[in-house]
C-alpha cells in the first residue's frame, strides 16, 4: 500500500480505510502547525499509518508510541514504523490500561465509534504535561448528530437535535465532553481545528494545565435553542421556553461548546504548510481551511438555505453568495461554512436574515 508517498503493509484483519486519507493529511498538517516538539501517542494505531505520516511529514515529531489492542495490528504497525525508519515504541494492549505507564504531548484517539470512554485515558497520558494536544475522531455520527437522542444523552450527557445544523451541534457536543473531562484534570481547552466530513467528526484541541483556564472553558458551555416551527435559533447559557420570533415552544441542543471551533493563527499556519505539500487533497484542504477561517467569531450555528426555502415555502432557493452579500451590505457579518455548500453563518438577527433571504430571490 501507499499513502501520500509513504509505503506500508496492511496485514490480514488489520483495519485500513483509504477514505480517511483526507483526514490523515489534514491532521498531519495540523501536527506540523504546532510549534512545540512532540512525542506522539498513536493509540488505536491499526497499521500505524497515522503516526508514521505524522512523523515522516513533520520535523517537530521526535518519537511515536503506537498502541493497539490487536496483536496483528501492533505487529503490523511495528514493521511499518521500522521500514519507515521512524523513532518509535510499539505497545500491545488496551489503551485504558497502558495510559498509566506512558506520557506524550500529542494523543491520537481514533477508535471505532465513540471516543467518549477513552477521553479520561487521554488526560492520564498528559498527566505531567503543562500543555498537550488531543486529536479525537468520532464515527458515531448518528448518535452525536440527532438520530439517536437517548444514546447521545448516555454517551455524551447532552441532548442532540435532529435538524438542519445537526452536524455542527454534534461537533460541539463532542468538544463540550472533552472540555468537561479536561476540567476535571485542571486543564482548559482551545479547539485548534474541528470539522465534520462524511461519516466522521474530528477535532484537535490544545489543552493547558490551569484551574483558571478550566473555569474559562466551563464558561463557554451552553445551549443552542431552535424553533421547529419558524426556524429561529439562538445560543444561550440556558434554553428558554418560548420562541421570541413566533411564540412556539423552543427545542434545544446541549449542553455544548459555544466557543470557536478553530484558532485563526493556527489555521493560517496550516494553510501555509498545505501549499508546501503535494497531497492529493491539496485543493480540497485549501478550500476547507478558508471556510474554517470564515467560521471564526461567528455564532455557534448556521442556516441551511434549502431548509429555509422549504420552511418559507419559497419558490426558489437563493444563491448563497447573494444572501451573504445582502447581509454584508446591511452591516452584518456573513460567510459560508464547511458544513454544507448551501449553508451560511451570520450574526444578523433572524428577521433581517428572513428579509435578506426573500430579497435575494427577487
Ligand atoms: C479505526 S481503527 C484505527 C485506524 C487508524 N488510526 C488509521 O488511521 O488507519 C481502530 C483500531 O483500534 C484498535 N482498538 C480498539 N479498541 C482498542 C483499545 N481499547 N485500545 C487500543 N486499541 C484498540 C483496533 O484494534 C483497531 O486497530
Ligand atoms: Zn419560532
Amino acid at each position: 500500500m501507499e499513502e501520500e508517498g509513504i509505503k506500508f503493509s496492511v496485514s490480514k484483519n488489520v483495519f485500513y480505510n483509504p477514505k480517511m486519507t483526507f483526514c490523515r493529511s489534514m491532521c498531519s498538517i495540523a501536527v506540523g502547525a504546532i510549534r512545540n516538539q512532540l512525542e506522539i501517542c498513536d493509540s488505536f494505531c491499526a497499521t500505524g499509518i497515522r503516526g508514521i505520516r505524522y512523523a515522516k511529514e513533520n520535523k517537530n515529531v521526535k518519537h511515536v508510541i503506537f498502541v493497539d489492542i490487536e496483536k496483528n495490528a501492533i505487529k503490523c504497525a511495528k514493521e511499518n514504523a521500522k521500514k519507515a525508519r521512524i523513532e518509535h515504541e510499539a505497545i500491545h494492549g488496551n489503551i485504558s490500561r497502558v495510559v498509566f505507564d506512558i506520557s506524550a504531548d500529542f494523543l491520537e484517539l481514533d477508535p471505532f465509534g465513540t471516543p467518549a470512554p477513552y477521553l479520561y485515558d487521554g488526560f492520564r497520558v498528559f498527566n505531567p504535561k503543562k500543555i498537550a494536544y488531543l486529536s479525537v475522531t468520532a464515527t458515531d455520527v448518528a448518535v452525536l448528530c440527532g438520530g439517536k437522542t437517548r444514546a447521545c444523552i448516555k454517551n455524551y450527557h447532552s441532548k442532540p437535535l435532529n435538524n438542519e445544523f445537526t452536524h455542527e451541534n454534534g461537533l460541539r457536543i463532542l468538544i463540550r465532553r472533552i472540555a468537561e473531562t479536561a476540567a476535571e484534570f485542571n486543564m482548559g481547552i482551545k479547539p485548534l481545528l474541528s470539522f465534520s466530513k462524511s461519516h466522521y467528526l474530528k477535532t484537535i484541541i490544545e489543552v493547558k494545565r490551569s484551574a483558571d483556564l478550566a473555569y474559562k472553558s466551563m464558561d463557554m458551555l451552553g445551549y443552542v435553542e431552535f424553533c421547529q416551527s419558524c426556524g429561529y435559533r439562538n445560543a444561550a447559557k440556558f434554553p428558554r421556553e418560548k420562541c421570541t420570533n413566533c411564540g412556539a415552544l423552543l427545542d434545544y441542543a446541549g449542553p455544548l461548546w459555544l466557543g470557536d471551533l478553530h484558532e485563526k493563527i493556527f489555521i493560517e499556519k496550516m494553510a501555509e504548510l498545505n501549499e508546501k505539500r503535494n497531497y492529493s487533497h491539496k485543493d480540497e484542504i485549501r478550500k476547507m481551511l478558508k471556510l474554517f477561517e470564515d467560521e471564526i467569531g461567528m455564532p455557534p450555528y448556521h442556516y441551511e438555505l434549502h431548509a429555509m426555502a422549504k420552511r418559507l415555502k419559497a419558490s426558489l432557493v437563493p444563491k448563497t453568495e447573494e444572501v451573504i452579500s445582502g447581509l454584508r451590505k446591511k452591516g452584518f457579518k456573513a460567510g459560508k461554512d464547511h458544513f454544507s455548500p448551501t449553508s451560511i453563518k451570520t450574526d444578523a438577527p433572524y428577521d433581517i436574515l428572513l428579509d435578506t433571504f426573500s430579497e435575494s430571490i427577487q
